[in-house]
């Protein structure tokens, strides 16, 4: 049974989220990115964090195939269990970015509710990016082979074959992985962090 909020106590330590910041010598955010397996999102999200490991940030990607094997390893596909998956990812994050972290996050999240609960979660520095490509562009790329798994229907509730995806109506960013190369994805990410003021020490 979930414990009553009504007896526990948050504890403000006396170091702050600002503290941990100046201390990094950067400002912490969430980049979500968003979009069908085999859009991208992971392979923009590791090209990303390289370079801003270059520049000296301190980052962390979170990726569903990786949380999927331990903090989420008990979840599944259905609506409720993504929702779950990111909720958890959405909590993970902000306690991240309370460290003074840039957190990059590489998840399908393909329902609007549990994106828009996230946001609300971590509050001011999220960046929504859409990893867009089309859906037969995934399935061509198929670099997991489990659109083929899918369609051959071992694979239950697939997202794009049986499974829904939402496409955010007003993404921070949109991103056309089957036209824009690599490059020109990580750039257009950073450039915007840096429009908003989130790449200053
Ligand atoms: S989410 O929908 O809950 O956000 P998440 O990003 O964690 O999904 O995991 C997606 C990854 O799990 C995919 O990239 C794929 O490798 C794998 N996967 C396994 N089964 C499915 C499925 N039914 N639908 C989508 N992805 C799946």
């Amino acid at each position: 049974m979930p414990t009553d909020p009504r007896n526990l106590t948050r504890h403000a330590g006396a170091v702050t989220r600002q503290d941990r910041e100046r201390r990094l010598g950067q400002r912490s955010a969430v980049v979500w990115f968003t979009g069908l397996s085999g859009s991208g999102k992971s392979t923009v999200a590791h090209a990303l964090e390289e370079r801003l490991a270059r520049e000296g940030r301190l980052t962390y990607v979170l990726d569903g195939d990786n949380v999927r094997h331990g903090l989420c390893k008990d979840l599944g596909f259905s609506a409720a269990d993504r929702s779950e998956n990111i909720r958890r990812v959405g909590e993970v994050a902000a306690l991240m970015v309370d460290a003074g972290v840039l957190v990059l996050t590489s998840f399908i999240s393909p329902y609007r509710q549990d994106r828009a609960a996230v946001r609300a979660i971590v509050g001011r520095d999220f960046v929504e990016v859409f990893v867009d490509a089309p859906l037969a562009v995934c399935e061509a790329r198929d670099p997991k082979g489990l659109y083929q798994k899918a369609r051959a229907g071992k694979i239950a509730e697939f997202t794009g074959v049986s499974a829904p995806y939402e496409p955010p109506e007003h993404p921070d960013l949109h991103l056309r992985t089957g036209e824009q190369s690599l490059a020109d994805c990580v750039g257009a990410v950073h450039d915007l962090l840096a429009a908003r003021g989130l790449l200053h020490a």
